[in-house]
């Protein structure tokens, strides 16, 4: 296949710099791009037998740039392959900007389909400049992709009254029972805020526009990214990313974040929302992607990062992003759970179990067989009524640690990575209220070298952050101030 100079030259610069980057400078099992900058995961899909990712990526700099899809494979959602550069900007539509976010698809004739946003700067004859978006296909063989002629396939022509064609963006694509195709695709409205836009169509090459699915209505930030729409258990559900949020007592956060809208699906396709919740209540969390997987199970990631975090990040590395850990969603009293997929397990050696353990000031839990970066780590606490804190401490060296802490009388959980180490004043912690069960609390950390994600009682809630603590602080302790029954189950990862 013939393949743009843009493209070629994205990949022999991979190839080449990736050789750089030794393998103990990365996350255990987190992925990284191959080489430079990733933000967003995007086109996650199961295609011939693996699962493809691809991902927002400039691979000539740890910053963001003119943007690429960076691609990699896995059989198990834990172990990744890279595959080459998928795209470049390298036709009208992306020269400039680059290949923006989006999904991806099998074709019934076996071609891999992907749709990403095409962002071009148009010049106006009064010397102003603006950014247009366009949604876009390339199709492909898992390997490599030509992007389609008849490139975009939908434009402004095809945006309802008062849509921007500036912000209009990140198409989610996937192929309903009855065989046709639909995509949802982000943008902003009159409004200035937020709107989700379905479109339809009957080969998933020419489109045409539904209905508005969703509508912000300047109530949670401002322009909506990433969004996701699926069905689950007979209800409907949305994931969606506002920006420049301010923080309110749901639990949202001021700047950028991730939400879940559940709901059901109205006559005309549009969707009524019931419910919001917070995808993740920790730092780095944004731009999330699902899949359905052979079995049936919707999994999600996420890109482990948020743009105003970005600064603070590995010295010297020659890679810049991670995406979390992949989560099974479920719906259990019209509330959505995510747990780490069952994938991991094959992956946990040197079982450690302690139970019952009464922990205080003088007696913190510690266990010679307990230490690493990569580490799957259950602590259910049982605050006593002298309680005032319970610290799960990981990453602990002789000056250095991080820590989860729950405060039983304030019933918040924090994540902190204020004493890692970390010398940049971004925001290094994060508190959110936690619900306790039968007077216990569960939480699972699943470790890697520079991210901690810690999913609360069963997948209620997940706190997710990424940190870059010196690699031999190792230690793991749970530490009290008052009293506390611990019981602790941990196992090292090796992948
Ligand atoms: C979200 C985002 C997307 C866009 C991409 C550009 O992080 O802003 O909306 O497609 O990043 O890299």
């Amino acid at each position: 296949m013939q393949i743009s100079e843009e493209l070629h030259r994205a990949r022999v610069t991979e190839k080449t710099a990736e050789r750089c980057i030794p393998a103990e400078e990365r996350p255990l099992f987190h992925m990284t791009p191959r080489t430079g900058w990733m933000n967003d995961p995007n086109g996650l899909s199961w295609y011939k037998g693996e699962y493809h990712l691809f991902y927002q990526y400039y691979p000539y700099d740890t910053v963001w740039g003119p943007m690429h899809w960076g691609h990699a494979v896995t059989r198990d959602l834990i172990h990744w392959d890279y595959r080459p550069c998928a795209l470049a900007p390298d036709s009208f539509p992306d020269r400039e900007g680059g290949c923006f976010s989006g999904g991806a698809a099998e074709l019934p004739d076996g071609r891999h389909l992907l749709m990403y946003t095409g962002c071009r700067r148009e010049k106006h004859a009064d010397g102003t400049e603006c950014d247009v978006q366009t949604q876009n296909l390339a199709t492909g063989d898992g390997t490599d992709y030509q992007k389609y002629e008849g490139n975009p396939v939908l434009s402004e022509l095809d945006l309802p009254a008062g849509a921007s064609r500036v912000d209009f963006r990140d198409p989610k694509i996937w192929r309903d029972a009855d065989g046709s195709w639909k995509c949802v695709v982000a943008n902003r409205a009159e409004d200035q805020t937020g709107q989700l836009l379905l479109f339809t169509s009957a080969d998933a090459f020419h489109w045409s526009y539904i209905c508005t699915l969703a509508a912000n209505h300047g109530r949670y930030g401002r322009m909506w990214e990433c969004p996701d729409y699926f069905e689950m258990d007979g209800r409907s559900v949305i994931l969606v990313s506002p920006q420049d949020m301010e923080a309110d007592d749901q639990g949202f956060h001021a700047g950028n974040n991730s939400m879940c809208m559940i709901g059901s699906c109205r006559e005309d396709g549009s969707f009524r929302e019931e419910k919001i919740q917070v995808l993740d209540a920790g730092i780095d969390f944004y731009a999330t992607q699902t899949v359905l997987t052979p079995d049936g199970r919707r999994v999600m990631l996420g890109w482990m990062q948020n743009w105003d975090t970005v600064p603070y990040r590995l010295e010297k590395a020659k890679w810049f992003g991670q995406v979390t850990v992949p989560r099974e969603l479920s719906l259990r009293g019209g509330h959505l759970y995510q747990n780490p997929v069952r994938e991991l397990e094959q992956y946990r050696y040197g079982r450690v179990e302690r139970e019952h353990v009464r922990i205080d000031a003088q007696h913190p839990l510690t266990d010679p067989g307990l230490s690493g970066r990569a580490l799957d780590l259950t602590l259910t606490i049982r605050p006593e009524a002298d309680c005032r804190k319970v610290a799960l401490r990981f990453a602990q060296g002789e000056k250095h640690y991080c820590e989860v802490v729950y405060r039983p009388g304030e019933n918040t959980l924090t994540i902190d990575r204020s004493h890692s180490g970390a010398v940049r004043d971004v925001t290094n912690s994060r508190t959110a209220a936690v619900s306790v069960r039968g007077g216990e609390l569960k939480l699972r950390l699943i470790l890697d070298r520079y991210s901690a994600e810690v999913f609360v009682n069963d997948g209620e809630s997940v706190m997710t952050m990424t940190f870059y603590a010196d690699r031999k602080d190792d230690r793991i302790a749970a530490l009290a101030c008052g009293s506390a029954e611990v019981d602790l189950t941990g196992y090292t990862l090796k992948i």
